[in-house]
């Protein structure tokens, strides 16, 4: 996907306040899941605010690839036609999933009960990635595996046909590994369960439920969560609205609490409550983030978020809330370094294996603009500067992550030189509109 990528390096200076109403794009999450439900529906599913990013335009090639019809319409609605639970066929070509490992890991899932084999790749980043967390479900439903050292892309999967049903207690708190299973499952004959201590993004058991698929949830003896659903599948295809993505969002959020002068309405944002915890944490630290107008869309519960520039605290951050913003972490770690005293985290490993490292990554870039850091294993420790601006500086390393150059271009406008980073093209991963909203907002 680097050939289609438009960003140059940039750098991101000082602004005035963030002002105005802005809408953020679809949740890449909703996203990936309605082009692969859709894909597997018989008949046309119409798809509204489907997130344009590199990511989703990912899955949907490998939808094309595997035989679904997917266009986008003159309204930018997109229109799906899928092949029915158990009707894709063997791609041709190597399925390439860029920087995605969401549609790496779901993809994996959806095919394993597939009677055929196809090859994954992907850029630096997600070749760095460990695959193990799905291959070992997976395995045990049948489907086989051959991946370069470390379990890392490329990676050749052979599906099974039939697959096995399974009860697969996470390891992980994964919402992607549970989706791969729970994917696996609607071409699988019986009852596969998921069992899930931790409670992770639900977009899979909500939108499944919405294409007809019975999905049992419930609770084992030790009250950790349960998700069961029963195979072969039927899945009807319906009509869907993908709210705005609250992991965008929070990039302005931030902004707007540490730009003097802010008042900023960010329009659509997904609430989901496993979504809505980088929310939760910045009131704490004394964010003024008022939600108006609460309503479902899609299925998922949205308001408008009204955001006005805030004196923040620093806070200890519960572990127990990190995979409710596990994506947001980047971000808080910028609005931390501006907050007045000390803010702890704790319980994170899993960020060292996102699209990037996440905790050495920003540890280094906001170390290197003048931020006071102290990087450890499982979490950071940030020194706030009680709302002075940060020196600025770089270019500091993005390593090809979306979510640390979108974080630096915010610390950019809290600082006094601007932050320079290396490599801005990764925004459009997730983002491909962030440039021009920030320039909106801080016209
Ligand atoms: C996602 C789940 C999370 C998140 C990722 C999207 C999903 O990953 O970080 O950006 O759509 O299911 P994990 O399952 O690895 O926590």
């Amino acid at each position: 996907m680097s050939a289609h990528r438009s960003f140059p390096p940039h750098r991101f200076l000082p602004q005035g306040p963030l002002t105005g109403r802005i809408r953020v794009p679809g949740d890449k999450s909703i996203s990936h899941r309605a082009l692969m439900f859709a894909s597997l529906a018989i008949g046309e599913t119409v798809i509204d605010g489907l997130l344009e990013g590199e990511d989703v335009h990912a899955t949907a090639r490998a939808m094309q690839q595997m035989g679904a019809r997917i266009e986008k319409d003159e309204t930018g609605r997109w229109r799906v036609h899928g092949v029915g639970v158990g009707g894709l066929l063997e791609p041709e070509a190597p399925l390439e999933m860029g920087n995605s490992g969401t549609s790496t890991r779901l993809l994996m899932g959806l095919l394993a009960s597939h009677g055929f084999a196809a090859s994954f790749t992907g850029d630096a980043s997600l070749s760095a990635r460990p695959m193990a967390r799905v291959i070992a479900p997976l395995s045990q439903m049948g489907a086989r595996f051959t991946a370069r050292a470390g379990d890392r892309l490329p990676i050749l999967m052979e599906g099974a046909h039939p697959a096995v049903p399974i009860e697969y207690r996470l390891p992980v708190a994964s919402a992607q590994v549970k989706s791969a299973v729970l994917l696996a499952a609607l071409n699988t004959p019986g009852t596969t369960t998921v069992i899930e201590p931790v409670p992770t993004r639900d977009h899979t058991e909500r939108m499944l439920s919405a294409f007809g698929v019975e999905v049992a949830i419930g609770e084992d003896a030790d009250g950790a969560r349960t998700i069961a659903i029963h195979g072969p599948c039927d899945m009807s295809p319906c009509t869907l609205t993908v709210p705005g993505d609250p992991s965008s969002a929070a990039f302005f959020a931030v902004a707007a609490l540490l730009v003097p002068g802010s008042d900023l309405v960010i329009e659509n944002v997904g609430l989901n409550p496993t979504r809505d915890g980088i929310f939760r944490v910045l009131r704490a630290m004394g964010g003024s983030i008022e939600e108006l107008d609460r309503r479902e869309v899609g299925g998922e519960p949205v308001a408008d978020l009204r955001v006005r520039h805030s004196a923040l605290k620093g806070v200890e951050v519960d572990p127990a809330i990190a995979p409710s913003m596990i994506d947001e972490f980047p971000v808080l770690f910028v609005a931390a370094a501006l907050a007045e005293g000390r803010t702890v985290t704790s319980g994170l490993d899993e960020l060292r294996v996102k699209e990037s490292d996440r905790l050495a990554t920003m540890a280094a870039a906001l170390t290197a603009v003048g931020a006071q850091v102290d990087e450890r294993a499982d979490g950071l420790v940030i020194e706030g500067s009680a709302g002075a601006a940060l020196v600025g500086g770089g270019p500091v390393a993005t390593r090809l992550d979306h979510r640390i150059a979108m974080s630096m271009a915010v610390a950019g406008l809290a600082s006094a030189e601007g932050v320079a980073i290396d490599d801005a093209a990764p925004i459009a991963t997730s983002f491909p509109d962030f440039l021009d909203l920030l320039a909106e907002a801080t016209r």
